[in-house]
């Protein structure tokens, strides 16, 4: 499996807080199917997405783990106004493996037509935008429709896995089985921040999508859509089917 979304970096965020510690996630990350991971430091309000900083950890990690694990570099782009202006004027800072896809963070009380304005913003210039985790995102929980308008812009959509699992509470379940069946979602990844609670570990959410939908979506949302993004190849957007834009609407009301 690619694992396109993790906080796997030694102390620049909240996720892993030692190298001996990120060392250990990408142990467990291997040891349950992965083959490559993109960590994804936050640049946010909170954390300060120190560039040269993250590549030094980045190289240092990528390093002592190579034998075991393919280590990428991302980030997990918070929407303001600020990352939005810094990120046009040098996108290669923040996108995966230096190309054109960015994962965005939203903030919690979405401004709808800003926060499509920015989006689009970013589409103009090249760049990919996948939103990330939507399904825990209590604005976009009840508008799915407005998720469906991005993803018709030219937006992707990235789902937590233990979001199936229940890590996040029965709505955000809920969300994630609903974004499945409207045929939003994009990529599943781990969002690690931790070898505990938030791990790296893939393998049951896997299971999961492959028993309850298909093996040849979970192998999709796994393997196949990551794989496009780590190389910089387009990724088929899945847009949904118009019986499944019913489906949608109906679901989002
Ligand atoms: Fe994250």
């Amino acid at each position: 499996m690619i694992d396109i979304h993790s906080h796997v970096l030694p102390g620049v965020d909240d996720g892993a807080r030692t190298l001996e510690e990120s060392v250990e996630m990408l142990r467990l990350a291997a040891a349950s199917g992965t083959t490559d991971i993109v960590a994804t430091p936050h640049a946010s309000p909170e954390f300060t997405f120190d560039s040269q900083r993250v590549r030094s950890f980045y190289r240092e990690l990528s390093d002592k783990c190579k034998a075991f694990i393919s280590l990428h570099l991302g980030c997990d782009f918070h929407l303001s106004y600020a990352n939005l202006v810094d990120a046009l004027r040098a996108p290669q800072k923040y996108t995966i493996n230096q190309g054109k896809y960015l994962m965005v963070e939203l903030p919690e009380l979405v401004a709808f037509g800003s926060v499509r304005e920015g989006l689009n913003q970013l589409i103009r210039a090249g760049i990919t935008p996948i939103i990330t985790h939507p399904e825990r995102n209590m604005s976009l929980q009840h508008k799915r429709d407005e998720l469906l308008r991005w993803v018709k812009d030219g937006c992707l959509v990235q789902v937590t896995a233990q979001s199936f699992l229940g890590r996040f509470g029965p709505a955000a379940k809920n969300s994630a089985e609903k974004l499945m069946n409207a045929e939003l979602v994009h990529f599943i990844a781990s969002d690690a921040h931790d070898c505990v609670d938030r791990t790296p570990d893939l393998s049951a959410a896997y299971k999961y999508i492959s028993s309850k939908y298909s093996p040849e979506r979970a192998e999709l949302l796994f393997i196949s859509n990551p794989f496009c993004v780590l190389h910089g190849e387009p990724v088929s957007s899945n847009l949904p089917r118009e019986s499944k834009i019913s489906t949608l609407f109906a679901l989002s009301k």
